[in-house]
């Protein structure tokens, strides 16, 4: 019997952490292994926060390709209290923006210089809606008094929807939704066709207790972090409907182990190096494999308004086992989830 086969169009991430220097150049060739084009997160450090630091951004990552790979990264603003919408209006007319970075303020790493009031940026946000360019959102509130598992929940009923009302044309991404009422929200304004929301693997395959089974388990900690099992639950059904507003993004988001196994370790998990492998698995468990394509490679195009790939590749069910560690030049790593371990299906590459 031949190894069973899953023949996809060509998928896109709309959710990615490239970073620069050298992580890039260590992580870079994973993503566009995999992927045609790339939401690229902004969070450097400084920010990439105007059309100027974008551009030059995208051309260390395209100088980081490695050679004959194709792949196109979509670059994203940085806002801040002091974005100019001018500015962001004449990247987005260049084409160097595909869209705009709400990070509240200190939610989650590098966000320090992130929009401490959203009245601050009123114009820009009217400015967005006027040109059309989408506001993807890291949704939590960075409240501490809200518990950190609340915070998505919360943010949405006390910022989101209050946003949309005053906004009632912008179009916006709920980046690396974790909950039942994300996916309740995002359902509930799918007529408007202006609200989409991106979906991690990780997030499609642990809950809240694997984050502390059998001890820490620093490697699973990101943000949003993962909530109860019923929300895990919840993604997955959103994930498989093959509905619209929900679309792939890895949110990958490698740190150096010495930053992760530290008294105070940094949040994110490195999922680019077999990301379609992930979003794979846990859709075969579901029982849903006909339904990657839509999720992965048409559902997001769609949303941005952007040519679905004419490309198609293969996942072959021979398996993979995941990397131990992807080495940096100055002798520390970075550690993929699920490390070491197998996976039932093998991303091939091109038809
Ligand atoms: C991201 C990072 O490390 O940049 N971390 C994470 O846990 N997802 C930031 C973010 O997307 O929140
Ligand atoms: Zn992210």
């Amino acid at each position: 019997m031949p190894t069973p086969r899953l023949v996809l169009r060509r998928p896109d991430d709309w959710h990615v952490h490239l970073r620069d220097g050298a992580m890039l150049a260590a992580v870079l060739p994973f993503t566009a292994r995999q992927f045609g084009r790339a939401i690229i997160m902004p969070n450097l450090k400084p920010p990439a926060a105007t059309a100027a630091d974008a551009a030059a951004y995208r051309d260390r990552i395209l100088a980081a390709l490695p050679a004959g790979v194709e792949f196109t990264p979509l670059m994203t603003a940085y806002l801040t209290d002091a974005t100019d919408p001018d500015d962001l209006a004449a990247g987005a007319a260049a084409g160097i923006f595909t869209a705009a970075k709400l990070y509240p303020a200190n939610a989650t790493t590098n966000s320090a210089h992130g929009v401490t009031d959203l009245n601050r940026i009123a114009r820009v946000l009217e400015r967005m809606a006027e040109i059309g360019l989408p506001l993807l959102i890291h949704g939590e509130v960075t409240d501490g008094n809200v518990d950190i598992f609340d915070r998505e929940a919360v943010f949405i009923d006390r910022t989101l929807a209050p946003l949309l009302e005053r906004h009632p044309t912008l179009r916006v991404v709920l980046e690396h939704a974790t909950t039942q009422e994300a996916v309740d929200f995002v359902r509930a304004h799918a007529d408007s066709g202006r609200v989409g929301a991106t979906i991690t693997a990780h997030h499609l395959l642990i809950n809240r207790s694997h984050i502390f089974q059998g001890g820490i388990r620093p490697h699973l900690y990101c943000l949003p972090i993962a909530k109860r099992e019923k929300h895990r639950r919840a993604l997955v059904e959103a994930a498989i409907s093959g509905e619209g507003p929900f679309f792939l993004g890895t949110d990958t988001a490698p740190h150096p182990v010495t930053a992760k196994e530290s008294a105070c370790g940094c949040a994110g998990c490195f999922t680019a190096a077999t990301a379609l492998e992930l979003y794979a698995e846990a859709f075969e468990e579901a029982g849903a494999l006909d339904k990657l394509e839509a999720f992965a490679s048409l559902n997001g195009p769609r949303f941005y308004g952007l040519p679905v790939s004419e490309e198609q590749v293969v996942l072959e069910r021979s398996g993979t086992v995941v990397l131990d560690l992807v080495t940096l030049p100055d002798g520390d790593a970075v550690l993929p989830f699920r490390s070491g371990e197998k996976l039932s299906w093998r991303f091939m590459g091109a038809v």
